[in-house]
């Protein structure tokens, strides 16, 4: 199955109308006038919107142009594009179009991103855990033994924060979905899965606005998949789930790159930094490396210390229940990580 040759012939054997729901196959997805008609010309009296304001109008339904420098600036065609509300849109998304509820089964990875397993019981989706190994790694094996629609992974892992390797092996060999959450991406010199879309007819890619990109309050998520995965979820979703300023923001960030570039490169300057200065610490036990924009770190006492910083004003993540003994800690400014390494320092010494 590993060789080329059999890679070809599975792909070739690979049907999405059998994984995707039925009702879903022959669903008829709403239509409105703005899917023919777009632009500022003519005159709207179609979608009873109010015909004063700046804000008034439906945003386009297809979010056309923001698909078209994705597709662009990624070398992917638009069709192989969805913009979801959010990428938690998008794996929602994922279990509205593969998932019977009470009938299908998924698998997920632990430890990792909770919202795969709250999506799963929101659909009364049967889970099946297939945790990673004790170095963070896929057991793809135990993973291939377990029939099921769909495998999230994700790729930097969250909280481990580690790059996820022979996820290759997985579309090759898995005969379901395999989704691939690459919201971290972009803090690895990784260029991850998304140009396989064409390659791979089980890939979904996730990726999101919301770290890198810096606009997390806007819910702008990506997904992308074979043309026929997309049009599943395009005429699945709601048909205006971004809004207009969600896409203008969007659309804002990517066209300014050296904004981008810049503020990354503090980011991934800081995660250095913090890293020397954490192992530093008595009670840090060990960091982990990241590929992401967070630190997992082992420390003595995680419960007490994440109370402690709670107190001090410092929010981080306790991953003590998923991981013993593990805070997660994102990188912030260089004035809010300072006032981290501060608060952990000043702990250090009463202890
Ligand atoms: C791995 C992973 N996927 C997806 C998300 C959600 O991203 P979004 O803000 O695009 O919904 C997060 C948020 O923390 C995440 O860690």
């Amino acid at each position: 199955m590993k060789t080329p040759r059999g890679e070809r012939r599975r792909m070739s054997s690979f049907d999405i109308g059998s994984l995707a729901r039925p009702n879903i196959l022959a669903l008829k997805p709403y239509s409105s006038a703005r899917d023919e008609f777009t632009g500022a010309e003519g005159i709207f009296l179609d979608a009873n919107e109010n015909p004063f304001g700046s804000r008034n109008r439906y945003p386009d339904p297809h979010q056309r142009e923001l698909k078209r420098v994705l597709s662009e600036r990624n070398s992917i065609p638009a069709e192989n594009i969805f913009i979801g509300n959010g990428s938690d849109e998008v794996i929602d998304m994922v279990y509205r179009v593969f998932c019977e509820p009470s009938h299908d089964r998924v698998i997920i990875c632990p430890p990792t991103y909770g919202m795969y397993e709250v999506s799963a019981n929101i659909h009364n989706v049967a889970l099946v855990e297939v945790p990673l190994t004790e170095q963070f790694e896929l057991d793809i094996d135990t993973i291939l033994s377990h029939p099921a629609k769909v495998v999230f992974v994700c790729s930097p892992n969250n909280p481990t924060g580690n790059r996820l390797k022979n996820v290759e092996r997985l579309l090759c060999e898995f005969k379901g979905i395999v989704v691939v959450d690459e919201a971290y991406i972009d803090f690895c010199d990784d260029p991850g899965f998304a140009g396989k879309v064409q390659e791979y007819p089980n890939l979904i890619v996730t990726r999101t606005f919301s770290k890198a990109w810096g606009l997390a309050a806007a819910r702008v998520g990506i997904a992308y998949a074979s043309r026929e995965i997309i049009a599943l979820m395009d005429k699945t979703k709601p048909p205006y789930n971004v809004s207009a300023l969600n896409q203008e923001a969007a659309l804002k960030a990517l066209s300014e790159p050296g904004k981008f570039q810049e503020r990354l490169n503090i980011l991934l300057e800081q995660r250095g930094l913090l890293e020397v200065e954490l192992i530093k610490l008595p009670i840090v036990r060990k960091i982990y490396p990241s590929d992401a924009n967070f630190l997992l770190m082992k420390v003595d006492g995680a419960n007490e210390l994440y109370r402690y910083l709670v107190e001090e004003k410092v929010i981080v993540r306790n991953r003590h229940s998923v991981v013993p003994d593990c805070i997660r800690v994102t990188v912030g400014t260089p004035e809010e990580n300072r006032a981290l390494l501060q608060a952990l320092k000043k702990y250090n010494d009463t202890i």
